[in-house]
């Protein structure tokens, strides 16, 4: 077993002659037993500080980290049966990665037939076991971000915490170190709580995602939740590529429905129909300031407008082919947004083309332009 229990950590560093910096503040989170979790946000935010503190490399300035129910916070890092891989997997260079996979168990004093079988399954585990006389410098980065890995393992932690483990790969390895991992965690049958700044390895490998912004966690949930419901308008814009896109308007009420409605700086007014199931909720914002959140995926193109519920007049400005998909820039009123477009509907277009958008407002966001908090 092996259950994390984050209550009210905090952190806060000193700094001589400034401000201290609270790097993580007032984190409350519980990791369940056998889970990947990831720890997802943008550089800065206290995702390795979140992770040195578990291991036990930082001490908390206030609040308790417990491993099934037993209180971590003065137990010294190397009794906490957790294992941390750190972004810069500093391998020893003059040793083998047998050596390099065993140096841990080595400072235990661990006896050497035991160390031996330890490495060995690791290897053969993580697919190593053709590489272990081998020294760093003859491995491919991938098989070095394994032997860390490997290092790891060998010691048998209940929980392993990683610290960016993809984001020295290049895009190909990536792709696939996400799936060894997730495939690793199973197999081992451990806890796991992995850190990264990319938001599609989170959502590719987390089984929940913790969104992580200047020291306080956002929102804790399964990718699809995350994705579909952001609490707030950081959490809408950081998940998902190309990102939502955000226009401000006014919630109106007219012809017994109610619309949103954006005035441009030329004086038009583009409105669209809020979806009937949102009535009730909305009728206290009529005539609010409210922001509209769309994803690039809920947008497209419209053939005959006359039949289309909800559209907006929009200008090309350019394409980006991709592929499978392109990706359409173009301008509502002064408003920048995207559309993704599957191959088959991407016609040729020419910037300064005239469009019409059909948006589709059973999956719009909304949120509160004051605290940027959604609203439901
Ligand atoms: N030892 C330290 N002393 C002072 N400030 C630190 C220290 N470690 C981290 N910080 C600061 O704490 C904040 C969070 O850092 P970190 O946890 O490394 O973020 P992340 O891993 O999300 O990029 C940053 O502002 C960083 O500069
Ligand atoms: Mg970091």
């Amino acid at each position: 077993m092996a259950k994390v229990t984050i209550q009210d950590l905090s952190k806060v560093f000193p700094v001589a002659g400034a401000k201290p910096i609270e790097a993580v503040k007032n984190l409350s989170i519980t990791v369940e037993d056998k889970e990947l979790l990831v720890l997802v946000g943008p550089s800065g935010c206290g995702k390795t500080t979140t992770l040195r503190l578990i291991a036990g490399l930082e001490e908390a300035t206030r609040g308790t980290i417990s491993l099934d129910g037993e209180v971590l916070n003065k137990i010294p890092p190397q009794d906490r049966d957790v294992a941390m891989v750190f972004q810069s997997h500093a391998l020893y260079p003059q040793l083998t990665v047998f050596e390099n996979m065993a140096v841990g168990l080595k400072l235990r004093k661990v006896p050497a037939k035991e160390i031996d079988q330890a490495v060995q399954e690791a290897a053969e585990l993580l697919d190593l076991s053709p590489c272990l006389k081998m020294r760093p410098e003859q491995l491919s980065g991938g098989q070095r971000q394994r032997v860390a890995l490997g290092r790891a393992i060998v010691r048998r932690p209940r929980l392993f915490l990683l610290d960016e483990p993809l984001s020295s790969l290049d895009a190909p390895l990536r792709v696939q170190m996400r799936a060894e991992i997730v495939q690793l965690q199973r197999n081992l049958g451990v806890t796991m709580i992995l850190v990264t700044h990319d938001q599609t390895d989170a959502m590719s490998v987390g089984q929940r995602i913790a969104v992580m912004r200047a020291g306080e966690l956002q929102q804790v949930a399964r990718p699809r939740e995350i994705y579909r419901t952001p609490v707030n308008r950081f959490v809408a814009g950081f998940i998902g590529f190309p990102a939502m896109q955000f226009l401000p308007g006014i919630i109106k009420q007219a012809r017994e429905k109610l619309w949103f409605e954006m005035k441009t700086s030329e004086g038009k007014t583009l409105s669209l129909p809020i979806e009937q199931a949102r009535s009730a909720s909305f009728q206290k914002r009529v005539n609010q300031e409210t922001i509209l959140g769309l994803r690039p995926e809920h947008l497209s193109i419209v053939r005959s407008p006359e039949t289309a519920p909800a559209t907006l007049a929009a200008v090309v400005e350019w394409c980006e082919y991709l592929g499978a998909e392109t990706i359409l820039h173009v301008k509502i009123g002064e408003w920048p947004a995207r559309l993704r477009l599957l191959n088959s509907q991407a016609v040729a277009f020419t910037p300064g083309d005239r469009l019409e958008i059909a948006v589709d407002m059973a999956e719009a966001s909304y949120f509160d332009p004051e605290n940027g908090s959604a609203l439901v």
